[in-house]
């Protein structure tokens, strides 16, 4: 994937013990997003693109981790605070408050680590979500085994407008990096550009960014003089071709946000298909970075996963199913629902047409049916709520039975109120269950009631209105109808007395 210009094994014994600073840049405005959010935290398979990059670069393990902000940085600062948690390290943040820049935001990148910095630094861009660890890692071994005093990472494109493009001299070593706007036709017609992603000797750096001058078109102190500068200084400088364009490539606007989300939802299904995971339709999954599949899961068509949904062993999910933050285990089957922070036992079945809400728990061998809402419900094991139906706020027990059009009435209209059913209930069809109550083990409740009272285990509660036959009542209100027509030739069919008013 990667190929350096000088791959010779390290002479220097200690070059993997030195210290290793990462700075991502992520200051600029990204006025081509055209958005209220900063750019860097749109989002690509569920993480904000600087999340992407602070990832990359703490798969290193690296020293120090410094992000360079500037527009919008409060918010960025806020989501980099909760990423720091997650990581279980420190994501150091430094402001650059007018962007002169890419020189200028290393500078005050170095600013936020402490003074006399030795070692290696690498710096790569908050915009940049296809760049991994291993790339980091590649770039990171070249420029130790080369000795080089800066290493780039480079790539050779078909279309090179807007990038920096790579200078070489008749051997082919690298002399510099010459920006478009500053490019002759001869250099804008190079083909090889530069990542924006390096590795540099920590102290070279600090020396030339000091000596950098924004003599070039567009006024600004450029990173890419770094180049020139420790070359005329005598020191090697070598570069390592990435020869997948794919990780190198930005985010400049939301066609490219598109079209690099659909390659690394491509390469997250890749990853995922080959750890075991039958995806039906490649074309219609879409994954979060951040989903765990366990093998023999299949997931049909129409498929989106996100936020750290994890499906155990031999599950089915969809066709056309959105998890978010849903816990799917072994067996279960989950067909054209939506769900949100969700859990779902072994081998029990949800949908089609569920919609689980947050809270919802269903036990191993459970059923939630068609048109079935759930929340903050947990339902046991082996319990059934198979149609129609509104659970919220209710602890159900083991192997009962919900009937169909039940509704868990949680809300008086100021607070929500929980309902307790026990284990072995069978509740009718058409019930209303008017929070708090409680029907004990075993007990049934009657079609169509309204239970306002808590029901003993094992006692029926029958709460409706008694039914009353009016005879007649069609021919004497509505006569000469279609209606009192059917009536009158049924009943001239039928025995001219009723045997069940007889009986009475
Ligand atoms: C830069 C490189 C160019 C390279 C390209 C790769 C320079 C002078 N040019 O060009 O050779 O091919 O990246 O994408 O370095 N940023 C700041 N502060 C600033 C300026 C930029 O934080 O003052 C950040 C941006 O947020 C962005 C990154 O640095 O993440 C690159 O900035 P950008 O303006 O896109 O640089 P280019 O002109 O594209
Ligand atoms: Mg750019």
């Amino acid at each position: 994937m990667l190929q350096g210009d000088t791959a010779q094994p390290s002479s220097r014994s200690d070059a993997s013990s030195e210290a290793v600073s990462t700075v991502v840049l992520a200051a600029g405005e990204g006025t081509r997003m055209r958005s209220a959010t900063p750019k860097v935290l749109h989002r690509l398979a569920g993480r904000p693109l600087v999340e992407h990059a602070v990832r990359a670069a703490a798969g290193l393990d690296p020293d120090s981790l410094v992000v360079v902000l500037g527009h919008g940085r409060d918010a960025v600062a806020e989501h980099l605070t909760g990423l720091a948690d997650a990581l279980d390290r420190p994501v150091v943040t430094a402001v650059q408050e007018e962007q002169l820049g890419t020189g200028h935001a290393v500078s005050c990148g170095l600013s936020g680590l402490p003074t006399g910095l030795t070692g290696t630094v690498l710096v790569s861009y908050g915009d940049v979500p296809l760049l991994d660890s291993e790339a980091l890692r590649a770039l990171l071994a070249e420029h130790r085994e080369a000795g080089n005093a800066v290493t780039v990472l480079t790539a050779v494109v078909d279309e090179p407008t807007g990038y920096g493009r790579m200078l070489r001299d008749a051997d082919g070593r690298v002399t510099g990096i010459v920006e478009q706007k500053d490019a002759t036709p001869e250099q804008a017609a190079i083909t090889e550009i530069n990542s924006g992603v390096y590795a540099f000797d920590a102290a070279v750096l600090t020396d030339a960014l000091k000596r950098l001058s924004t003599d070039n078109a567009q006024g600004e102190l450029y990173l890419t003089d770094v180049l020139s500068i420790a070359r005329g200084d005598g020191r090697p400088v070598g570069a390592l071709v990435c020869s997948d364009p794919w990780l190198v490539e930005g985010v400049n606007d939301r066609v490219q946000l598109a079209r690099l989300g659909a390659e690394l939802n491509r390469r997250l299904l890749l990853r995922w298909m080959r750890a075991g995971v039958t995806i039906t339709d490649p074309n219609s999954v879409w994954l979060d970075a951040d989903v765990e599949l366990d093998r023999d899961v299949l997931l049909e068509p129409g498929v989106q996963l996100r936020g750290g949904t994890k499906v155990g062993e031999g599950a089915v999910v969809g066709p056309d199913t959105t998890l978010t933050g849903c816990v799917i285990h072994p067996g279960a089957s989950v067909v054209r629902t939506h769900g949100e922070g969700a859990e779902i036992g072994p081998d029990a079945k949800v949908g089609p047409f569920a919609f689980l809400r947050p809270g919802t728990r269903l036990g191993t061998k459970g059923k939630i049916g068609t048109f079935v809402e759930t929340k903050n419900a947990a339902i046991g094991d082996g319990t059934k709520v198979p149609h129609l139906s509104y659970v919220g706020d209710a602890t159900i027990g083991e192997r009962s039975n919900i009937g169909a059009a039940t509704v868990f009435v949680n809300y008086d209209g100021v607070a929500k109120h929980h309902t307790v059913i026990g284990s072995h209930a069978r509740t009718g069809a058409d019930n209303m269950f008017v929070a708090p109550v409680e029907i004990g083990d075993g007990a049934y409740t009657a079609a169509g009631s309204v239970i306002t009272q808590d029901v003993p285990p094992g006692a029926m509660a029958v709460a409706r209105g008694k039914q009353r036959n009016i005879e007649g009542w069609v021919a004497k209100r509505r006569p000469g109808t279609a209606a009192d027509q059917a009536a009158q030739q049924a009943l001239s069919k039928e025995p001219t007395t009723n045997p069940t008013n007889d009986a009475q």
